[in-house]
């Protein structure tokens, strides 16, 4: 899957530089995460390894084996509550119920029935009380590079507002970055508590 190759090359590179600092969107999230916490898509695992340095219990899943495995070499060396595990989320449901369920930057590599599958499983695997903090790609975005044709989904702006409706609105930001070839990445992020 072309997405897979393209993060896993990159994760190599970041690797090498020891580039491991929080992104935007995992710093704004980080502060609202708590108890047992489900990261979707976790990448190389900073967002997972700044929750379970805080105390959270986390499972971390991702397609990339460079991104599993470095998250568990590093979880393994600072002794943290955290396991991380490869796996193809485009064919997963959610197992048990969260506290805190993360999908910073993954939906949007579904094709869009399983984009939205998925964020209703969100929904409903987020415990009473419990927070979900979800990141998409939105309309407008028109680099397409990490993306296999036909096998991806932006959002509509406000798609994941209608989602949480009856939720608490705890974060909500949308950005708009300058990508290669004068193409732009247009993102909503949004963090939510569920009615206890
Ligand atoms: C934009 S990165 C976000 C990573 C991390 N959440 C972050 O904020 O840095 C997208 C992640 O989704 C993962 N991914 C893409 N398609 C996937 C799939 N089908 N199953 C599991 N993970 C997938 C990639 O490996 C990558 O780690």
């Amino acid at each position: 899957m072309k997405s897979i190759h393209f993060f896993d090359a990159q994760f190599q590179q970041q690797i090498a530089k020891g580039e491991f600092a929080l992104n935007p969107f995992e710093q704004a999230v980080l502060p609202h995460l708590s108890g047992g916490v489900l990261d979707l898509g976790c990448g190389l695992g900073n967002l997972a390894i700044a929750a379970a340095r805080l105390g959270c219990a986390v499972t971390a899943l991702d397609a990339s084996r460079t991104g599993v495995d470095r998250v568990n070499e590093a979880a393994n060396k600072l002794g943290l509550g955290l396991a991380a595990y490869q796996a193809d989320l485009s064919h997963y449901a959610i197992d048990g119920d969260y506290d805190s369920i993360v999908a910073i930057g993954l939906l949007m590599f579904f094709p869009q029935d399983k984009a939205r599958a998925m964020l209703a499983d969100i929904i409903a695997h987020t415990k009473p009380g419990g927070v979900a903090a979800v990141n998409v790609l939105i309309e407008g975005t028109t680099f397409m590079g990490m993306f296999e044709p036909g096998h991806y989904y932006l959002f509509d702006d406000n798609e994941l507002t209608k989602e949480f409706e009856g939720w608490e609105i705890l974060y909500s930001q949308h950005d708009k970055f300058s990508a290669p070839e004068n193409s732009v990445k247009k993102f909503h992020t949004l963090v939510a508590k569920k009615p206890a």
